[in-house]
């Protein structure tokens, strides 16, 4: 019998209760996040807006400028939690991709860029 993919969002729950996501604070991950940043900062000189998918503990957000419009979504209410004691001043969702990117589609909402870092190979559900 086949075995059911697990539960990702459960799995996810677990990992931050675990305090499995800290790494991606730690300054050793700073590579992770400093190209990205770099092509922001030139790519937009002016103020812009940002759309980080899977934001998990939002550590992108210690780098960027405040000109930044940034908006985290993530499907782990421990993440976002996280997130917001971090970063008060930024804006976040809790909310399944699958279900809040059609919603943001339908009303057309846009974003200057949108980063996603570690996230896809999260999906076991490959039409998703
Ligand atoms: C490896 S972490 C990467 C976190 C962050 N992007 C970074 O690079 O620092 C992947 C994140 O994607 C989130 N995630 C995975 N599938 C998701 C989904 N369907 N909807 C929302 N968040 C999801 C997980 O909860 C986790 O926080």
């Amino acid at each position: 019998m086949q075995q059911a993919p697990p539960d990702r969002n459960t799995s996810e729950e677990e990992r931050f209760q675990d305090d499995y996501y800290s790494y991606l604070e730690s300054p050793e991950n700073t590579p992770r996040y400093k190209p990205t940043v770099c092509f922001l900062n030139d790519a937009f000189p002016e103020s812009f807006s940002l759309l980080d998918l899977g934001c998990g503990n939002a550590a992108l957000c210690k780098y960027l400028p405040e000109r930044c419009d940034y908006l985290g979504i993530d499907h782990s209410e421990l993440a976002i939690q996280r997130c917001l004691k971090l970063f008060p001043q930024r804006k976040f969702i809790t909310a399944d991709l699958s279900v809040k990117l059609p919603q943001m589609v339908e009303k057309t909402q846009k974003f200057d860029a949108i980063v996603l870092a570690g996230l896809l190979f999260h999906s076991t559900d490959k039409n998703t």
